[in-house]
């Protein structure tokens, strides 16, 4: 291998990343959104393509360009997220959900832009669940064999609040980020302890997204099938 080349510990492997944040519409000109900036998912793509994998990249409302290497699906809303997930992890080895998923979309669209009436309070948004694709793409396999790998943000008991999720979840391993006003959205670097279903606990120092990035395919790689 040259030197600074990845170990090809993921060839003929399929990971699935998704990355970004969905958009949940309100109107043609509104929407619901997060502040993912997809970096981290970008950077696990990067680097399991690196590592030999072919991989599949879902993406939603990002605006990078497509890695080189990568299948890339674009999707906007957590339904189509939902939808592509499930379709890409038939035969995948290995998911990872990095995308910001809205855990919430209006219960309705207006097919015309809202508009304000003069001396009227605005109505309320109502919202309703969107579906969770991590708990149901763990609890549902598509293989039995498949590692699946969740992200968490979390501002408070962010390793006890990490466990719970990852159990709820039902995943093999679960990145948890401590974030703050200026941690992780949107920064080029990221800090983060990774979690597995087995009790395993991986602190990962702040550096740059792919150091994470490739802490995750070390932990993914031997517990493939
Ligand atoms: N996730 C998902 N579908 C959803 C919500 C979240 O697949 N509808 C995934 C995310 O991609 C992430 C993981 O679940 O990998 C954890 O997301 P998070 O928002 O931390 O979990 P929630 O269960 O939504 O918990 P919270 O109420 O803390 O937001
Ligand atoms: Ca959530």
């Amino acid at each position: 291998l040259a030197r600074g080349a990845a170990e090809p510990d993921l060839a003929g492997r399929h990971v699935v990343v998704s990355a970004g944040g969905t958009r949940e519409p309100l109107d043609p000109v509104r929407y619901l959104g997060n502040r993912s900036s997809g970096k981290q998912g970008y950077a696990l793509a990067r680097t399991a393509a690196a590592r030999g994998a072919r991989v599949t990249l879902i993406e939603a409302n990002t605006h990078m360009a497509d890695p080189a290497g990568c299948d890339v699906v674009h999707v906007g809303t957590a339904v189509q997220l939902r939808e592509a997930v499930i379709k890409a992890a038939a035969d995948a080895d290995a998911v990872v959900m990095a995308a910001a998923v809205a855990d919430f979309r209006p219960a309705a669209y207006a097919s015309g832009k809202i508009k304000k009436k003069d001396g009227q309070e605005p109505a309320p948004i109502a919202l309703v669940r969107n579906p969770d694709i991590l708990a149901e793409i763990s609890h549902e396999r598509a293989r039995a064999d498949q590692v699946i790998v969740g992200f968490a943000a979390e501002t408070d008991d962010v390793l006890a609040n990490g466990r719970d999720k990852l159990r709820r979840k039902g995943c093999d391993l679960l990145v948890v980020n401590e974030v703050g006003e200026r941690k992780t959205f949107g920064s080029e670097e990221n800090e983060a302890v990774v979690l597995t279903a087995d009790g395993g606990e991986t602190p990962v120092p702040h550096g740059p997204k792919e150091a994470l990035a490739d802490t995750v395919w070390d932990l993914v790689a031997p517990r493939l099938g």
